[in-house]
């Protein structure tokens, strides 16, 4: 990520629309105006633009981000689009409502954003500036809420200003967000539509929509899987262990830093943002048959290195 000392916040005219619509496709991070709350976007193709994300927003885990598109075709080109979700968003895109969707066979979107689901969240968002921005870098972006993890969602350029201060380098002003509070994500992957996240978007006006009633966290303890808790899933077939030096019998390395009989090495130079960029990609070729085991050598527990450690803990953590 590009970092300057204090971020340029840019009154979104079309020449600064053009600007930022550059930098995403150069892989910076540019922040921009959605009917909801301000988003911190990057080219949702790119690992390290994701990886930059996650390090901006200061996360201690790897949330799966939004992939924002300006058209239901351009979403198509992204996740299968199935009748539920065609009728969905047909009627209520653009607008607040996220759908997840699975992920395409040829689907562009990083591993890194989705968080190695088989899944990928995608939204079109009711804000000019946003669908301008869309339009003109001709790219999916992701993008969570521009605030940094743990404090509120930003609803003005201001706030964005404040809460990031120099770790986006610019700031698109669209004006205060109309709505305020984030989109509603509904996952149309299971066997009944539920409701990961209430928001701007009612659960009631869905369910009339869809002519049935949503599946909802209140329902029972197990039945909708959590965003937080759906991200663990993934894990590679094999075992992972941890902090390890050397592979073991049977077992491939994953290496960090220097190692030289790495199988794959998230980042040979010892950098947190590309081994962030990296972990879900090679966590996944390494998942493949005569693997007996990944071992994964120790990360650093600070920076993105918080993150990658808390999904290496999953995926090593006994399979029930
Ligand atoms: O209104 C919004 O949705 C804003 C604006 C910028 O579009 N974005 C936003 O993003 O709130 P974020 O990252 O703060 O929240 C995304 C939510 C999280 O709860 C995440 O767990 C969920 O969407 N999510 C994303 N991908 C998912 C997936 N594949 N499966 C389940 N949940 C997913
Ligand atoms: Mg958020």
């Amino acid at each position: 990520m590009i970092t300057v000392p204090a971020p340029q916040i840019l009154s979104a005219s079309d020449d600064a629309i053009g600007l930022a619509a550059a930098a995403l496709a150069a892989g910076r991070l540019v922040a921009f105006p959605t009917e909801t709350v301000y988003g911190l976007g990057g080219d949702a193709t790119s690992d390290r633009a994701v990886a930059a994300i996650f390090e901006a927003k200061g996360r201690p885990s790897f949330n799966p981000l939004i992939a924002h598109v300006n058209s239901l075709e351009a979403a198509a080109r992204l996740v299968e689009i199935g009748p539920d979700a065609r009728a969905l968003a047909e009627r209520f895109w653009p607008g607040p409502l996220t759908l997840v969707l699975p992920r395409r066979p040829d689907s562009p979107i990083s591993l890194l954003a989705s968080a190695g689901l088989e899944t990928v969240a995608v939204r079109v968002p009711a804000h000019p500036v946003a669908l301008a921005l869309l339009q003109a870098a001709g790219l999916p972006v992701a993008a969570p809420s521009a605030n940094r993890s743990g404090a509120v969602s930003p609803t003005t350029a201001r706030h964005v200003a404040q809460c990031l201060g120099g770790r986006v380098s610019l700031i698109l002003d669209g004006g205060p967000c109309r709505v305020g509070v984030e989109s509603t994500v509904l996952d149309l992957t299971g066997a009944r539509p539920a409701l990961l996240r209430p928001g701007g978007l009612a659960a009631e006006i869905l369910e009339a929509a869809l002519g049935r009633p949503l599946l909802r966290s209140t329902d029972s303890p197990d039945a909708p899987r959590s965003p937080g808790q759906l991200a663990s899933h993934y894990a590679p077939a094999a075992p992972v262990r941890l902090n390890a030096e050397t592979a073991g019998p049977g077992e491939v390395l994953l290496g960090f830093g220097p190692a030289g009989d790495a199988a794959l090495n998230l980042s040979a130079a010892g950098d947190l943002e590309e081994a962030a960029a990296n972990l879900f990609a090679m966590l996944r070729a390494l998942d493949r048959p005569g693997v007996g085991g990944v071992a994964v050598m120790p990360i650093p527990e600070h920076g993105l290195g918080l993150a990658i450690n808390d999904r290496l803990r999953r995926a090593a953590a006994p399979r029930t």
